[in-house]
């Protein structure tokens, strides 16, 4: 069964809601480790709407697990990924008016600009995950990056909401799923999986993580960190 990356920008979220000191992030992942987290993901935007440099470094010190760091291709965040030295990143198209990260990563109109940035990271040790929806041209040009491994988007098979379409949408993440493996990348996933959604997904033939952020922190709003993440590593297990 895949590993579990908690995705802990939310909390974030609550603290910069009110520009205080609490909740701390930091706490976050110490408790969804203890819980039973297999990594940490934050996305440090470039707008700062939520992660804090602050919080990046602190964590890049206190997780124990492994530190999956969500980034925009710029400069900027090269720069700071090559200083923190996440354990990997996963590169995320960014627009500032996005409420959440909408699509995946164009690969393959950009590819000059991912292969200098994916090579930038892998160079120095970092590996890359490429988030990006599960098509075959995307798939093809992310393989050419040489990007050690994708996270495909699961958004579309979340939202969708009769089981035929959610069989249709699981069908092409399969595919993409097989055609990634076939081309030497690893897979993870995320994006919208919930403890209703996630099985089949963490099912899939390969898939390594799934990373899962608004649907453990809302829960664990209300039932605790702990075990909001017990209960995901259940359903991921299909025992929920
Ligand atoms: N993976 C990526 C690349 C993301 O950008 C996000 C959202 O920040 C997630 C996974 C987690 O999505 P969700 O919060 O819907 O679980």
């Amino acid at each position: 069964m895949p590993t579990l990356g908690v995705n802990i920008d939310h909390v974030a979220t609550i603290r910069q809601a009110r520009r205080t000191v609490e909740p701390d992030p930091i706490g976050a992942a110490v408790l969804a480790e203890l819980a039973g987290a297999d990594g940490i993901t934050v996305h440090l935007r470039e707008d700062r709407r939520h992660i804090q440099d602050r919080d990046v470094k602190l964590l890049r010190q206190t997780v124990r697990t492994h530190l999956n760091l969500e980034m925009a291709a710029t400069d900027e965040m090269v720069q700071i990924a090559l200083e923190l030295r996440p354990d990997y990143v996963t590169l995320v198209p960014e627009r500032r008016e996005e409420i959440t990260t909408e699509g995946g990563l164009d690969v393959n109109s950009q590819l000059d600009r991912m292969k200098q940035v994916v090579g930038s990271l892998q160079d120095q040790g970092i590996p890359v995950s490429l988030f990006i929806d599960a098509n075959e041209a995307q798939i093809q040009a992310a393989a050419s990056t040489q990007a050690l491994f994708i996270e495909l988007h699961t958004g579309s098979y979340a939202e969708v909401k009769d089981e035929q379409s959610q069989s249709a949408e699981l069908a092409i993440l399969a595919a993409g799923c097989e055609q990634a493996l076939a081309s030497g990348l690893r897979v993870n996933a995320g994006h919208g999986l919930t403890y209703w959604n996630v099985y089949p997904v963490a099912c899939l033939n390969g898939m390594e993580e799934l990373n899962i952020g608004h649907s453990i922190i809302s829960r664990a709003v209300l039932v605790g960190m702990e075990r909001a993440i017990r209960e995901m590593k259940q359903a991921i297990r299909g025992e929920l």
